[in-house]
């Protein structure tokens, strides 16, 4: 892919980034290189300064108003994905992601129903749908980090038989593995939940961080996608997670359950969160093509670090977002007693051992559900120079426990 623009992975050092207040390079020391949470270590597109600077220099901060983040949002997915199916008279802005995943499971499911996920994953899924009422049931994606529709349609049963309604939480793409779903596996799942009675919720919101080599495909796009609802946001793709604001999508039959949206859902909006989102989707193309060449290359980069200096731990490269699900068990470190997933922590198992011995912080995989014991997950959305000097620290920490 050629760009006329720079690599925004290479344009901050260490010492600007410290200056950030934002959770990734504030919960921890300045002796740890924080490599956890996924916020991206970039300066913000230029269309996206240029209309937040525009906003506040104009006074322009008053409340969210209208559809323009969905009309950008509706224009990007036909320009990027080929997808002509969104409808703005679909759409409702809520105030992010999980928030807007918590309301649309409100609208298809009621208090004590089940909610599948594929494990492991995003730890807030567990969370969240347990203080909405909701009973999380495991479905995990097989060894090649795929949806494994045995394992879906035993779940699915487990959900029925429990009696009320039963929603099927969709990572797409999948964090933490990078899976990429394919028209296919969305076309089976879409089937499988038809027969089970099982309405889908697709959280989409890494849709623009799909690498060299994979395609999106939007979930509400499949056959039999039409009566499910998504949730897609400019956040992940352009680090605007600060300035709060999504959009939930329905299919055409889900229509009249996205009516019943509480109205005081939308007031949750940030005003100049929808500036940023819009101004991102409508003009952050190029910036976006930047950004996708530089994870490429540290998505690859960081193949090589791992084989020079943790040739034990498994690396399956992402096919989409900037973070790594490593398999450390090799590392032979103590998990300690069974983490509670859905809590986001970094005192368990391989995690623990490299915020301490390499001062390093990144994810523990406990806290993904199962199959993540002996994890951990890496976000690499930083420049060559501070991911090489993470893995070689890591490294050193691996070696001393021989
Ligand atoms: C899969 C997934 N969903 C939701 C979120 C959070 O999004 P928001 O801040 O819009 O709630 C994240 C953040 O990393 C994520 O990875």
């Amino acid at each position: 892919m050629t760009t006329a623009l720079p690599n925004p992975l290479q344009q901050l050092t260490a010492a600007q980034l410290r200056q950030r207040t934002s959770a990734k390079w504030r919960e921890f020391p300045a002796d740890v290189l924080p490599m956890w949470v996924a916020e991206m270590d970039v300066l913000p597109a230029e269309p996206v300064q240029r209309a937040l600077i525009g906003a506040i220099r104009a006074g322009d901060t008053g409340y969210a108003h209208g559809t323009g983040y969905a009309e950008a949002l509706r224009d990007f997915a036909s320009r990027r994905w080929g997808w002509e199916g969104l409808a703005v008279e679909l759409t409702t802005v809520v105030p992010d992601v999980m928030l807007g995943v918590v309301e649309m499971l409100r609208l298809v499911t009621d208090p004590g129903d089940c909610v599948v996920v594929n494990s492991p994953v995003y730890p807030p899924f567990y969370a969240f749908v347990r203080s909405s009422g909701r009973r999380v049931v495991e479905a995990p994606l097989n060894g090649a980090h795929r949806v494994d529709l045995d394992a879906l349609a035993a779940a699915f049963e487990r959900a029925g038989r429990s009696g009320g309604r039963a929603a099927y939480l969709l990572c797409n793409p999948h964090n933490p593995t990078g899976t990429v779903h394919t028209a296919t596996e969305l076309a089976a799942v879409a089937a499988l939940a038809a027969e089970h009675g099982v309405r889908v919720v697709a959280d989409e919101i890494h849709a623009p961080l799909v690498l060299p080599g994979a395609d999106f495909v939007p979930y509400l796009s499949v056959p039999g996608g039409d009566d499910g609802l998504s949730l897609m946001s400019a956040s992940k793709g352009w680090n605007l997670a600060g300035l709060k604001a999504a959009v939930a999508v329905a299919g055409p039959r889900s229509a009249a359950d996205l009516a019943r949206v509480p109205e005081e859902v939308s007031h949750g909006v940030s005003h100049l969160g929808m500036i940023a989102h819009t101004a991102a989707l409508r003009d952050g193309g190029d910036w976006l093509d930047a950004l996708l060449a530089g994870l490429d290359r540290n998505r690859s980069r960081l193949a090589e670090l791992l084989a020079e200096h943790l040739p034990t731990v498994g690396y399956r490269p992402p096919e989409a977002t900037f973070l790594a699900w490593l398999d450390c068990t090799a590392l032979g470190v103590d998990e300690g007693p069974a983490a509670e997933p859905g809590l986001v922590t970094l005192s368990v198992g391989a995690a623990a051992m490299f915020l301490q011995r390499a001062k390093v912080a990144v994810s523990a995989g406990a806290a993904f559900g199962s199959g993540g014991a002996g994890h951990i997950r890496l976000n690499y959305a930083t420049s060559t120079e501070l991911l090489t000097e993470g893995i070689r620290r890591m490294g050193r920490a691996a070696r001393e426990l021989d």
